[in-house]
Formats: C-alpha cells, structure tokens, sequence
C-alpha cells in the first residue's frame, strides 16, 4: 500500500473528528452574556432562575453570522465596532516595517497559552512574572501589542481584554504571512497572576521527546493532531543558536553531532551558529512564507529543533507529518482549526474571572 495515501486517509478520519469538535468550542466559552451590552437580552427571561442555556438559542439577530456562535463571535461588534480593523491595520503596519515580528507575535501567543493559560500573563511585566522567565529569553512583539492596546484603549477604553488583542493580533500576523484565517470567538479576561515557574515547567523548549511533548500538549486539553499541526509554525521565524547548540556537536554526551540532521545542512549550521549568539531559520528552505514545506524539511532530515525531527521518526506522529507533506491545504485548514483551539486553553471568561487589563503590561489596581 502506497505510504502517503495511507497516511493522507489517517488524516483525514482525524481532521473530520477535530471539525466536529472544534465546532464545539464557543459554546463553551459562552458567557458574554452577563454583561449587559449584547442586544440578545432582551430575548432573557427571568433573570433569577438563572437558566443560561435559554441565552444561548439563536436570537433574532439575522445581521449576525453565524447563529450558533453568535454571542462569542459578536463579542465587541457592539462594544468596539473597529477592533479588528485597528488590529488589522496596526499589523501591518508593524509586519511591513519588520515581518519577523509575526513569527514572534505566534510564539508569543503559544507561550502565553501554555504558561497559565490563554489569558495574557505572559505580558505582565514585574519581577519574577512567566516574562522573567529562563524559557521566555527570546520572546518578542511585545511592543506590537502595546501600541495596539493604546489604540484601542483610546477607542473603546476599558473593553477590548489584552488577551483577545493577542490572539487577534496573531491571527492577522499569521495571515499576513500567507497562513490561514481563523474565527475566533472573543470576550475573554486577563489574569491578575503571572508567575515564572509555570512558563519554565509548563512550555517545551526543545528537548523533549515526543512522549512528553504530547503530554505538554494533553495537559491543555490537546492532542496529537494538534502536536504535528502546530508545530507547523516552525515554517516561519528563528531560533537563537543556543537552542540547537546541544545537537551540532556533542549530542547527548556522544561526542557526535546528531544524526537525524542531514549532512549538508549539519555542516550549514556548524558554519552558521559559530557563535551561540546567532540566529538561524527554523524553515530551511522558505523562511518568510507560511506553507508547508517545514514537513518535507523534516522528510529530508532537516528540522532545525530536535522536537521537529522526532516528529517524522515516531511512529504516533510520522503519518502525520508525512500526510501534512503531502498537502498543503489541509496543513492550512487544520493550523487555522488547531489555533483556535490553542486560543481556548485555560480562559479566563467566568463571572469574576480575571479582568480587562488597561495596561497589558500591569494588572489594574484598585
Ligand atoms: C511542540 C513544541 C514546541 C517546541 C519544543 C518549540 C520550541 C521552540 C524553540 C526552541 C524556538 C526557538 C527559540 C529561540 O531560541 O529563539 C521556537 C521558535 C518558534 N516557535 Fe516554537 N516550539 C513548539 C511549538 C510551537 C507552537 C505550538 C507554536 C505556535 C503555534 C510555535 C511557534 C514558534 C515560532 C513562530 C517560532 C519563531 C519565533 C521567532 O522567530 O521569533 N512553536 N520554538
Ligand atoms: C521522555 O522524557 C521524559 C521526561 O524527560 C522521561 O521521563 C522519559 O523517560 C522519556 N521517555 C523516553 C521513551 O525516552
């Protein structure tokens, strides 16, 4: 039996299972309702028996799309009309000047959620916060989010959460670079606690094996599908030297390189990362473009981060990345599919969860 097609076929069961699901999500985080902005109240009953199912049945909105999402998805139509037009436009303005940025803001927002939680702290900016951390040295775009939020706070003071406006921000980063567009249902808090420890313990760094990065990824409620798609963000952005260092030289204490890298490509990087302090493409043959081509870099042995390699040699993710090699269209449809459930990892969304920071950088004080 032909490999690929057998691989394309496990995928595809896969990807149809994970539609279903990810429909599933905004009904989840449905809890915009409390605050008294949405025109769907008026279709609330009593608000004692407090039956917040009754909320959620398609309303009368019929300039609204889509209906079954409509309270998440509406979240700041009414509240801040021009939220995603400013983030899109403050996007590209930034991504023009520096398109390196948009790589960074997409780390940027996968640390955020694997520390806590979706929910901004990894923007807190005070001694010992998950921004402190050993694991977040190289984390950038924080000055995009911070000009966006003043915008935006100068618009509609006080509403638009620090979290939204990352994943948002993110989304349009993404595109900018030829990735896919996804929905992204909005009204989420941000937290009033960041703390180092979870950004060190919680977020993979590189040299993990493929059983602990899927239970990074299962602790977040993600699984292997995720995994493989995800980590297709690696066809955009850099990697500092340091943090392949460990594979070009003495390689686990064998004194040899690491043999899953290509010769040639070896012998690039040795060149390269003579000094620790360099940078290094993560996608070796189209950096600046969001596409597939990271799998069939790791087909060639040529992944830059041993986590990416592993991925082509075990067994419970190689179909996959042999299926996302194949095509590409499904790679951008499932990314856009795996990032919008990245973006509901841990919210803050509850009565009296977390707040909406005015500064992203400092919680609100009282
Ligand atoms: C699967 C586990 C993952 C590991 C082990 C991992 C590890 C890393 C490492 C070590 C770097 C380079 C950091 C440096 O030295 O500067 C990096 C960069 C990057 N990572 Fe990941 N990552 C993972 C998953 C993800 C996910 C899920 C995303 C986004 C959806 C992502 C997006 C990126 C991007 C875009 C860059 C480039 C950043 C830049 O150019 O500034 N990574 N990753
Ligand atoms: C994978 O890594 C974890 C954590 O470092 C370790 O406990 C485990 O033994 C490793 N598993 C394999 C199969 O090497």
């Amino acid at each position: 039996m032909n490999p690929s097609s057998s691989s394309f076929l496990f995928l595809l069961v896969i990807f149809l299972v994970y539609s279903i699901s990810a429909s599933a999500i905004p009904v989840i985080g449905d809890n915009d309702v409390d605050e008294g902005f949405d025109p769907s109240k008026k279709l609330e009953g009593d608000k004692d028996n407090n039956n917040e199912f009754t909320l959620k049945v398609p309303t009368l909105e019929l300039d609204d799309l889509p209906l079954d999402d409509l309270l998440s998805f509406n979240y700041y139509h009414k509240r801040c009309p021009d939220f995603e037009a400013i983030i899109n436009r403050k996007v590209h303005e930034w991504i023009n000047k520096d398109y390196t940025l948009a790589p960074s803001l997409l780390r940027l927002h996968f640390h955020d959620c694997f520390g806590r939680g979706c929910d901004a702290s990894i923007l807190l900016n005070h001694e010992g916060s998950e921004r402190t951390a050993a694991a977040s040295k190289t984390l950038r775009g924080f000055e995009v989010i911070d000009d966006i939020k003043a915008e935006l706070e100068n618009k509609c003071p006080k509403t638009v959460s620090c979290t939204d406006i990352l994943s948002a921000t993110t989304r349009d980063a993404t595109v900018a670079l030829g990735g896919p567009y996804w929905s992204l249902p909005y009204g989420r808090k941000d937290s009033r606690i960041s703390i180092a420890k979870d950004a060190d313990e919680l977020v993979p760094m590189g040299h993990e094996n493929v059983t602990s990065l899927l239970e990074f990824f299962q602790s977040k409620g993600l699984n292997v599908l995720d995994l493989v798609v995800l980590s297709g963000a690696h066809t955009i952005g850099r990697t500092s030297c340091e943090s392949i260092q460990y594979r070009l030289y003495n390689y686990k204490g064998t004194g040899k390189p690491d043999s899953s890298i290509d010769a040639k490509y070896l012998n690039f990087l040795q060149r390269k990362c003579r000094w620790g302090s360099d940078y290094v493409d993560l996608d070796a043959t189209t950096p600046r473009k969001f596409d597939n081509m990271y799998y069939k870099n790791l087909e060639k042995k040529m992944g830059l981060l041993s986590t990416d390699q592993l991925l082509y040699s075990d067994p419970r993710t190689s179909p996959i990345v042999g299926a996302l090699a194949d095509t590409p269209s499904v790679f951008k449809s499932q990314f856009g599919v795996s990032m919008a459930r990245l973006a509901d990892v841990q919210i803050l969304s509850g009565k009296g969860e977390g707040e909406i920071r005015t500064n992203c950088n400092y919680v609100n004080s009282y």
